[in-house]
């Protein structure tokens, strides 16, 4: 497995590759590589002949006290981890190969990234897009792949590949969760022994939400209200914790009666860490079978 680092040699290798008859698959990450990340690249090699690993700390999806300085930078590890999980390349590139001097066009979509964490990260999927954009740009992957646990991202990226009619297939992958049912994340790093138990209340909020709704319980409020008690209890603070649309990703008002498949999505702060996790309910299995 090779390690490029100039966008240049990551267009040649992909052209190569086609040229072989070999198709493309991407996975677009910000390193601190963990089994939800391995599951990605496993499910891309399911798909596809050459799988590219990207692992870019990309500075323009981050706000200004957001924690882009301090995000774990981790490059052999994730290259060990890329290579066992079946990538034929890694890209990872410094920040002005990705941004040349005097760069100024951003990729926006618009309701699909307004809400949820569109509404607390001004800006920040803007420069998912735009980062997303580019690693199509430079790959020509026939299909990208994209984890469930940010549903809202997947779902932003849905959108941006239907609309500038780019031709990529993508593949949303379901979220990988510990044995107590909280999901992977980099950023479960940050994380003490007592915040990390703490965050439990997360898996435990969805699944009371996920058992109500599995005996009929349809009103937005009551929903929302077991979702966020056990959170309540133990966030820092609480961003959101919203019902919406599945695939608009449009929140639903407490007084709504919510459709057979709903987005129930959680945003908070922890422990130093903000955590983000959701449930589709009606599709997805709870994260605990006994809330
Ligand atoms: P990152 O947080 O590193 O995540 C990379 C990919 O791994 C995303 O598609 C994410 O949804 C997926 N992922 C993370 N944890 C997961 C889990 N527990 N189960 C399943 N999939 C999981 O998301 C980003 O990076 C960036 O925004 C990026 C798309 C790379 C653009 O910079």
């Amino acid at each position: 497995m090779d390690t490029v680092h100039d966008p240049a040699d990551l267009r040649r290798a992909c052209d190569a590759a086609r040229a072989r008859g070999a198709r493309v698959g991407l996975v677009p990450t910000m390193g601190a590589l963990h089994e939800g990340h391995a599951t990605l690249v496993r499910a891309a090699a399911e798909r596809a002949d050459f799988v590219v690993v990207t692992v870019f700390v990309n500075p323009t999806q981050f706000g200004p006290n957001e924690d882009f300085a301090r995000y774990p930078r981790t490059l052999d590890a994730d290259r060990a981890l890329a290579k066992e999980a079946g990538a034929a390349l890694v890209f990872a590139p410094e920040g002005r190969a990705m941004y040349p001097e005097g760069d100024e066009t951003r990729v926006h979509v618009g309701e699909t990234a307004a809400a949820l964490c569109g509404a607390h990260r001004p800006g920040h999927f803007e420069g998912v897009t735009t980062v997303v954009a580019k690693f199509f740009a430079l790959a020509g992957p026939c299909v990208a792949l994209f984890g469930r646990k940010d549903y809202q991202q997947l779902k932003v990226i849905e959108r941006m590949t239907r609309d500038l009619l780019l031709p990529v297939e993508i593949v949303g992958v379901p979220t990988v969760r510990e044995p107590d049912g909280l999901a992977l994340s980099s950023r479960n790093r940050y994380l003490s022994a007592a915040a990390r138990q703490s965050a439990l209340a997360i898996p435990t909020g969805l699944s009371r939400a996920s058992a109500l709704f599995a005996k009929g319980e349809r009103n937005a409020g009551a929903l929302r209200a077991a979702c966020r008690e056990p959170i309540a209890a133990v966030a820092d603070s609480i961003d959101y914790v919203e019902l919406a649309d599945p695939d608009r990703v449009t929140p639903f008002p407490d007084d709504a009666r919510v459709p057979d498949r709903t987005l129930l999505a959680v945003a908070l702060r922890l422990g130093g860490a903000r955590l983000i996790d959701n449930v589709v309910l009606g599709e997805d299995r709870a994260p605990l079978e006994v809330p």
